[in-house]
């Protein structure tokens, strides 16, 4: 049963594992209030991505695990070949939600490979939910890790733009991008932040605004069609982003509006940076491979809930775009910072041990 309360929190966790439930900041309900929700059934943890109460490409990874945890608790089997079928039933649910993050199908791959390891049920159940703890746990770490990696890259002064949201509220804790802007103030460097709105569901505005607030570190919120001024008239020199899949090639699939803030970049010879887990990456597939999220229509018809556009327009919602290679200065990540040319940097960076 879904449980609600409302509280003011001093440090931000996006989601954990709590009494045999699964606890989550619900972001639906951001910045205006601080909402916990909690869950004790797979199919509500699947709703939470789809609905994006949960979002960001490793919290949803870790969702994933946490939703075949709890689909290994509600499980009658008395089995390993029962439960194993309980929890493909659930991993099919949990991976059709959302189909552009990697991160989803690693967390629910790495779940099932525990369960079909085991050997009986009860081992099964209590290695699912030690191995879906210990990924929050490892996501929070890797976090940091990258974090200090990537804010090497950045001065004294500076001032970075950032799109979406890739922080605490994308992943465990602590953030992806953000992550490395925490990093960078915290070795001392007295850096500001510029975040894009992020039409149409306002991540940068709702979430990164609201967090980089809550930690106290310099953020002036623009309209995402502000970026080419800021970039012209000097007001930013670095960019930063986080990512939902990054191919072998360094292909990186984000947020929309990706590509033209990294295109704009590039107009004005500003680094740009990307920052992901190795748990981001995806090795197998080519660009005509990755399905791109198509939302609803509503999400760019209106504003909350105010019409701005006539009754039955067409509308295109792509929820992510792709930016070459040929962008990016650099992808941060916690085994280092891979550079052009990417084919050969990724590969390195997955042999490091
Ligand atoms: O649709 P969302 O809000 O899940 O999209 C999230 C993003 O695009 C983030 O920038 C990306 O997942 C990186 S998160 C560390």
């Amino acid at each position: 049963m879904e449980n609600k309360t409302t509280k003011i929190y001093s440090s931000l966790r996006t989601l954990e594992w709590k009494n045999n439930k699964v606890v989550m900041i619900d972001q639906t309900q951001l910045p205006n209030e601080l909402v916990f929700v909690e869950f004790d059934d797979y199919n509500q943890i699947a709703n939470a991505i789809k609905t994006l109460v949960v979002r960001g490409a490793p919290a949803i990874g870790v969702s994933g695990a946490f939703g075949l945890a709890l689909a290994a608790q509600q499980s009658k089997a008395s089995t390993k070949d029962e439960l194993l079928q309980d929890l493909e039933k659930a991993r099919k649910t949990l991976f059709e939600t959302r189909p552009t993050a990697i991160n989803l199908k690693w967390g629910l791959d790495k779940i099932m490979q525990v369960a079909k390891e085991e050997t009986d049920v009860f081992q099964i159940k209590e290695s699912i939910i030690k191995t879906a703890k210990k990924m929050a746990e490892d996501d929070v770490q890797t976090n940091m890790t990258l974090g200090k990696n990537g804010s090497e890259l950045f001065e004294n002064n500076d001032t970075i733009m950032t799109h979406c949201n890739a922080g605490a509220l994308a992943t465990v804790a602590y953030g992806t991008a953000l992550g490395v802007i925490r990093a960078t103030k915290e070795s001392g460097k007295n850096i500001k932040v510029i975040a894009t709105e992020t039409r149409p569901v306002q991540q940068g505005s709702r979430l990164t605004a609201f967090e980089l607030k809550h930690d106290g570190i310099d953020v002036s919120l623009i309209p995402d069609t502000a970026v080419g001024y800021t970039m012209v008239n000097g007001l930013v020199n670095k960019v930063i982003v986080g990512a939902d899949r990054i191919l072998r090639t360094g292909h990186v699939y984000n947020k929309i509006g990706t590509f033209q803030i990294a295109t704009m970049a590039k107009q004005h010879g500003i680094p740009f940076y990307v920052a992901a887990p190795l748990s981001t990456f995806d090795m197998k597939s080519n660009p005509e491979d990755v399905v791109i999220e198509q939302r609803k229509p509503s999400e760019v018809t209106g504003i909350g809930d105010k019409k701005t556009a006539p009754e039955g327009i067409n509308v295109i919602n792509p929820a992510f775009d792709m930016t070459p290679p040929e962008l990016i200065t650099g992808i941060i990540t916690e085994k280092g910072v891979a550079k052009p040319p990417f084919d050969d940097s990724i590969k390195k960076l997955f042999e490091r041990k």
